[in-house]
């Protein structure tokens, strides 16, 4: 069994490939990003938007899953330069389900939820996505394709995720933390939810999909509870004994973010729980670790 990872130098590449390589033959590829960690994988160049280097790559190490995370994942870069998002984010998608294809290898699509317009809360897999912004579209656009082109695919769409980088990467968690480390003031939307859901879990629940082939289609993996930015932060105050004062309460609309920010793009996760072996973690369990692990960098 060889698992391939994509955008291994990512907050999620990153930590799925020190986590399944324990127990995998895992290879992973990166772009311009150099990949600073260690863990015993196979370590390979790859721009997803070069058709042939990724055919060739796939049929030279022929996996047998490939986890797809590699994209431009910042709604402002997007925004700003919609021409390089869908050939990252779209074409870059047709080449890998393509090869994916012609390897007979299991196709995980990692998407997002901002697929949603964020104008409704706790969204199903049945219900419709109309991306409000242009990232969003970008993604969708990508899990058209995976359905399209595969015959053995999941397309994982995940919520908010927050954790500790295996890599350099920083996630808007560590940021907060960093901050509130620092005795700085953190500015948090009252009125932006998600369902967040925590790295370490995520990756184990990534990684059975990965590897049982029960899972087919679309599966929305997020955490059981929605919650603004500002009460994650005011629940990161609390499990890290920071000051809550520290966190102060703003709204979307007192910012020109000059892009449209979903409001509301909680998800639900009944349909992946029913079959997952993997628990979903609470938002005071990942917290919680998270700590932990915060700590432990720290000695
Ligand atoms: N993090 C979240 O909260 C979240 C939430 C919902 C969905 N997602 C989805 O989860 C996936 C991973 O997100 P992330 O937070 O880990 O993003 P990330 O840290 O920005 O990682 C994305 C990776 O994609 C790589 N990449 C970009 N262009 C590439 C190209 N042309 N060829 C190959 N690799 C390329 C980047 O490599 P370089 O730096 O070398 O360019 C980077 O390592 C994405 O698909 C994203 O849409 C993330």
């Amino acid at each position: 069994m060889i698992i391939l990872i994509t955008g291994g130098a990512g907050f999620l590449g990153g930590s799925l490939a020190s986590i399944l390589s324990l127990q995998i033959k895992t290879i992973i590829t990166y772009s311009t990003s150099p990949v600073n960690q260690n863990g015993h994988f196979i370590l390979l160049h790859l721009d997803i938007t070069d058709k042939k280097k990724v055919e060739d790559l796939f049929c030279r190490y022929r996996p047998d899953v490939i986890i797809h995370t590699a994209a431009i994942a910042n709604a402002a870069i997007c925004e700003n330069n919609k021409q390089y998002a869908c050939s990252v984010n779209v074409c870059g998608v047709e080449n890998i389900a393509i090869a994916a294809e012609k390897v007979n290898a299991r196709l995980i699509y990692i998407s997002t939820d901002n697929v949603f317009s964020g104008n409704k809360k706790f969204y199903a897999e049945e219900d419709g996505a109309e991306p409000s912004c242009f990232y969003g579209r970008t993604k969708l656009d990508g899990e058209n394709i995976v359905i399209s082109v595969c015959s053995d695919y999941c397309i994982a769409r995940i919520s908010l995720v927050y954790g500790i980088s295996a890599n350099l990467s920083k996630c808007f968690a560590e940021k907060i933390m960093i901050d509130l480390m620092n005795n700085k003031e953190v500015e948090l939307f009252i009125d932006e939810y998600r369902s967040p859901i925590y790295l370490n879990n995520l990756c184990d629940i990534l990684m059975e999909l990965a590897l049982c082939k029960e899972f087919q289609g679309l599966y929305h993996i997020c955490g059981s509870k929605r919650v603004s930015r500002y009460e994650f932060g005011l629940k990161m105050a609390e499990i890290f004994h920071f000051s809550n004062e520290l966190i102060v309460p703003i709204s979307i609309s007192e910012v020109d973010f000059r892009y449209y920010r979903p409001a509301d793009c909680s998800m639900i996760n009944l349909k992946v729980s029913k079959l997952l072996k993997t628990r979903i973690w609470s938002l005071d369990e990942g917290l919680l670790h998270m700590k932990v692990l915060s700590e432990e960098y720290d000695q």
